[in-house]
């Protein structure tokens, strides 16, 4: 059983703040009787559900799926100057998913979809952000000391950031390979932390997110979630949700 609310926002017509109007409003009617009680539970299988008289959609089962984004793609749900989007690398799907979070349009990496709004809500929700692990190529090779001035935290124009964890991986051409995980999620925040310190990305490549890792997936490939990591997930909604 589901709240009323939810089934007409899982259905795509309104908010659920916008639904709670719609049945105060009268508008909502649950097997052909109208409803204007907030907080009544409806079986999605079994009540038939309608708004002005309309049938309401069932709810899209949920799916979640990654993609390895290749450069070049920005991510978005559709650009209105016509560039190339993540959706084009990923076929027609009729579970409407959408980017959680976003890299920048040369950053290549893992990208996780899904149409389960809370989950994605309690992802990237600024109070319990996940772990973002990224693998960046620099311009140089920071000294040991910079790198512990990035994961204690350091002030970006917008603000101080989070402690990080860093690690230098190899180096190869005068250049590192640096391993850096991150909680937030601002805009171009890896970037910005590593300039910072005098070393610019060149290369930007995110390899896990949250419980979710890149593997073996081929650059340009997407797939679904294993059921293990379809469980990850769930549980740590219900922590997320808890908090
Ligand atoms: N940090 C960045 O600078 N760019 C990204 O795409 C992701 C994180």
């Amino acid at each position: 059983l589901i709240r009323l609310n939810k089934l007409i926002a899982a259905a795509g017509i309104a908010s659920r703040r916008h639904a709670d109007l719609l049945i105060q409003q009268g508008r909502v009617a649950v097997n052909g009787r109208k409803v204007t009680e907030l907080g009544l539970q409806v079986d999605p299988q079994v009540d038939l559900v309608t708004v002005d008289g309309k049938p309401t959609p069932l709810p899209a089962p949920p799916d979640c799926l990654i993609l390895n984004k290749p450069p070049g793609y920005l991510t978005t749900v559709r650009d209105s100057f016509g560039r190339p989007t993540v959706m084009d690398l990923l076929p027609q799907l009729n579970s409407r998913v959408y980017p959680v979070g976003r890299l920048d349009k040369d950053t290549s990496g893992l990208l996780f979809f899904t149409n389960d709004g809370e989950l994605a809500l309690a992802l990237t929700h600024p109070r319990h952000l996940v772990e973002k692990v990224y693998l960046a190529e620099v311009r140089g090779v920071p000294a040991k000391e910079a790198l512990q001035r990035l994961a204690a935290g350091i002030l970006l124009e917008d603000g101080p950031t989070a402690p990080a964890k860093l690690g230098l991986k190899s180096v190869k051409h005068g250049n590192a390979i640096i391993s850096i995980t991150i909680r937030e999620g601002r805009k171009r925040q890896v970037k910005r932390m590593l300039r910072t310190i005098g070393h610019p990305v060149l290369v930007l490549r995110r390899i896990a997110f949250g419980p979710l890792t890149l593997g073996a997936l081929p650059c340009g490939q997407w797939r679904r979630l294993f059921e293990e990591e379809l469980a990850e997930l769930a549980k740590l909604k219900m922590q997320l949700k808890l908090k």
